[in-house]
């Protein structure tokens, strides 16, 4: 493939090759190998118009430690502020030569529409409400490290999926690589139409305690606020009180169950402090995997030698 916008744009076979070469690289970087040689001589663009702190960093030690040059470009402090579009700054970045352009924007589809104005190769790093695709790369290369599998493994995906790209790439990603998800929540924040639509298989429930102790991963989503409408949400007590995973309710799931969270965190929201702490809980792992990941992403789509 030559661009990664959608998790739909993976089919088993080459997300399968994704997470393998992710495990290659984590293999060298874990025997000190800090730099490979493979895209020496190529140019990797972040264009971040939305605020990062994970994707960003790892893609930037992605590119670096496989020899790329990397121009990081942000919206704020750039000519963005001055009105110039969206097609104009790619133009701009497409004349410096960029061979790829990872991208986050608050519009959903910027990605899309970007791979018609450049030459080099697209990859979304989260556009507004619609997908996260490395994000799910990196949560299913975690369930599969910890975990052995992602084939019939039991996912449930908790919380504010309304808005969650993380969400969306999620459900078609482990759909894909044969896992069976389960959205949770609260009727207002689960689009009915949106789960059937992404994969037929993935199943809803608006019971928490029902849906852990038959759970292989609990993934717990960020309420996004910012996003949010009052008639969408209660109180933030009320919430947490019948969707936060908070110790109890860990120590409800299965021994071997992991917990997850693609961050940033409202801890004491959706999830306490002590669970975001446990030894049950891969949050820092899933940083950490991200680079691998995005390593292998940058590899594959610049055919990295
Ligand atoms: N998980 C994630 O996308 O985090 P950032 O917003 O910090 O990049």
């Amino acid at each position: 493939i030559k661009h990664l916008r959608s998790a739909a744009d993976l089919d088993a076979e080459t997300a399968t090759l994704i997470l393998d070469t992710a495990a290659e690289m984590a293999a060298l970087s874990g025997r000190e190998v800090k730099k490979l040689p493979a895209l020496r001589g190529r140019t990797v663009v972040n264009l971040f118009y939305e605020d990062s702190t994970r994707t960003r960093i790892s893609f930037e030690a992605a590119a670096k430690r496989l020899s790329a040059d990397v121009i990081n470009f942000s919206a704020k402090g750039s000519s963005v502020s001055k009105g110039e579009s969206l097609k104009d700054t790619a133009l701009t970045l497409q004349a410096m030569g960029a061979d790829a352009v990872v991208i986050r924007h608050s519009a959903s589809g910027a990605p899309h529409r970007l791979a018609n104005w450049v030459e080099g190769s697209v990859v979304n790093a989260g556009d507004g409400t619609h997908e996260h695709p490395t994000q799910a790369l990196l949560d299913a290369y975690t369930m599969r490290s910890r975990l052995g599998r992602l084939d019939g493994l039991r996912v449930s995906i908790v919380g504010d999926v309304l808005h969650s790209r993380v969400a969306r790439s999620n459900v078609l990603l482990l759909s894909t690589l044969g896992a069976q998800v389960t959205l949770v929540g609260p009727p207002t924040l689960i689009p009915l139409d949106v789960a059937a639509a992404l994969s037929p298989s993935t199943k809803v429930s608006y019971d928490l305690d029902s849906v852990i102790p038959d759970s292989d991963v609990v993934m717990m989503l960020r309420v996004q606020t910012e996003r949010m409408q009052d008639s969408y949400f209660p109180s933030a007590r009320e919430y947490s009180r019948r969707y936060g995973l908070d110790l109890p309710r860990m120590r409800n799931m299965p021994e071997h169950a992991i917990v997850m969270h693609p961050g940033p965190m409202n801890r004491g929201m959706e999830i306490a402090p002590e669970v975001a702490d446990s030894p049950r809980s891969t949050i820092v792992e899933q940083v950490a995997n991200g680079v691998s990941v995005r390593m292998a992403v940058l590899y594959l789509l610049l055919g990295g030698k």
